[in-house]
């Protein structure tokens, strides 16, 4: 009963104490790892971009925020600036691989690299049964240009800078980059693509021993304009 009882509980201390050393080796203080860090920070006019722009320069972070409402992102410095001067606005559609090229050249030129990219902007059309689209490749095709070419295109144009600072990837998703749900095809679909090339992406950085480190951040429901 007492051997039993043993084959147990010991697996289970293993696991805990192995869990507390991996959390303690990996543990990254927080409060000074965004200190004068170089990031770019996508879709930053509102929602969760915006939040993160506030905290990133209450760390002290340097930022480039980019969105397509120049007014909306002025505010958002505006908010950034009581922390940190260092907070740059580049009005960029990042479906377009030009506003994209631009984006990188103008956070180079203002924060002289890149550390941290975050691709947080994306878009999703009105709830609609897929069988009630007109033209479903058009829709398709206007969310995968924001939602997943914005990061094939920023990858693309930072990646000397990113090998350069040993720099990070960040690519903000959802529950639905894993499962599907009804009315947000487009969006569902352009999420499980997200995690697809990213998933690819990290993999080849790692057989070519690039330095350079991708993280997929699958959200949860969080309550802004969009979600609602
Ligand atoms: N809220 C949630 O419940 C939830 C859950 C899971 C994951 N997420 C993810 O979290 C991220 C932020 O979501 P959110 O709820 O904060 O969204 P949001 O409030 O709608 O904000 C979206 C941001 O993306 C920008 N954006 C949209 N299209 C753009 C384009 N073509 N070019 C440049 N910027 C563009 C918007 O700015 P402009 O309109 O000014 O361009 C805005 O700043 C997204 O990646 C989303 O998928 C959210």
């Amino acid at each position: 009963m007492c051997f039993a009882l043993w084959t147990v509980v010991t697996p289970i201390i293993i696991l805990l104490v192995s869990l507390v050393v991996v959390q303690w080796t990996n543990y990254v203080d927080v409060e000074s790892y965004y200190k004068d860090k170089r990031i770019i920070l996508t879709g930053a006019s509102e929602g969760i971009g915006k939040d993160l722009a506030i905290r990133l320069s209450q760390l002290g972070a340097r930022l480039v925020i980019a969105a397509r409402t120049e007014s909306k992102l002025k505010d958002t410095q505006n908010l950034c600036q009581k922390y940190s001067q260092d907070v740059f606005v580049v009005r960029a559609d990042v479906g377009k691989e030009e506003d994209n090229k631009l984006l990188v050249s103008e956070a180079v030129k203002h924060l002289g690299g890149i550390d941290i990219l975050i691709l947080n902007a994306a878009y999703s059309p009105p709830l609609t049964m897929f069988t009630d689209y007109e033209d479903p490749g058009e829709t398709f095709l206007g969310v995968y240009k924001v939602n997943l070419l914005q990061g094939v295109y920023l990858t693309k144009f930072s990646i000397d800078h990113l090998r350069e600072s040993h720099g990070t990837i960040l690519a903000v998703s959802s529950m639905t980059g894993w499962v599907g749900l009804p009315m947000i095809a487009p969006y569902t679909a352009s999420k499980h693509a997200l995690h697809g090339y990213f998933s690819s992406l990290n993999m080849e950085f790692q057989l070519r021993q690039e330095n350079i480190l991708v993280v997929i951040m699958p959200l949860p429901f969080v309550h802004t304009n969009r979600a609602v």
